[in-house]
């Protein structure tokens, strides 16, 4: 599905993204997880196209550096970015609709599809972007991804600065997600991380520091607090 081999992202002088080797299998969900400017936002942007990066990204075997991203997005990489940039004078089901542009002609999710995973917003579906709570946005942006029925979805940060309880819901609809499509989930919520994804990749000053598959994290918490500079990572968020 996706491999990547050696990425290396720049902005002038900053090395962001070091060496990074990456895979996704087909069906798998796999979070990259790591502290502030660990290079988890420059990678998802890479493989979207929104950056220029040295290195080898593969999707579905084919190396996508020379197609842009409208193109990779036609192909079904769909990227929800950090800070979830819903359309603020559009409504809630508006939103949604503009997703389908990116489904090309495939037809994994539908609209009925956003609606039941995230049924808060079936009531507020004629409310504008603006007047949003974080949570509700959110939920937006993940179904907008949802209905461009993606093969490989990207999503940065999907619990940065939402109540547990709202996190909580948010992890739980990506895990439901998880079981209909690819996923590689950015996050430095371990708790949520390991709710949605079989195996982490954590990396720290653009590199990779550790490989592992969920149900090892719990016995290297101490390592893995240590790199993220939290400590009780593993517990719950509710
Ligand atoms: N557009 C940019 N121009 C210059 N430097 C950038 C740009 N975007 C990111 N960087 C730098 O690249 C490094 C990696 O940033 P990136 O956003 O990928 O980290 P991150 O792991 O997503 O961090 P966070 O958890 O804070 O979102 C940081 O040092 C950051 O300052
Ligand atoms: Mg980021």
């Amino acid at each position: 599905m996706l491999q990547i081999e050696q990425l290396d992202v720049r902005y002038g002088p900053t090395h962001a993204v070091r060496s990074v080797d990456l895979s996704v299998g087909e069906g798998e969900a796999v979070a990259l997880l790591g502290p502030n400017g660990a290079g988890k936002s420059s990678t998802l942007r890479a493989i979207s196209g929104l950056v220029g990066y040295g290195g080898t990204i593969r999707f579905e075997g084919t190396d996508v550096s020379t197609i842009s991203v409208h193109e990779r997005a036609a192909r079904g990489i769909i990227h929800v970015p950090e800070g979830r940039k819903v359309f603020v004078d559009l409504t809630v089901h508006e939103n949604l609709q503009i997703g389908s542009t990116a489904a090309c002609g495939r037809s994994d999710f539908s609209l009925d599809d956003a609606y039941d995973l995230f049924p808060a917003l079936r009531g507020i579906s004629g409310r504008l972007g603006f007047a949003l709570s974080g949570g509700e946005q959110q939920m937006v942006a993940l179904g907008r991804a949802l209905v461009g029925s993606p093969v490989l979805l990207l999503v940065d940060e999907p619990s940065l600065g939402l109540a547990p309880l709202v996190a909580n819901n948010v992890a739980t609809a990506l895990a439901e997600i998880g079981t209909r499509t690819s996923l590689l989930v950015v996050e430095q919520n371990v708790h949520l991380a390991l709710k949605v994804c079989t195996r982490a990749v954590v990396l720290r000053a653009g590199e990779v520091v550790l490989r592992a598959d969920a149900d090892e994290l719990g016995d290297r918490s101490a390592l893995l607090s240590q790199y993220l500079g939290q400590s009780d990572i593993t517990a719950p968020i509710v």
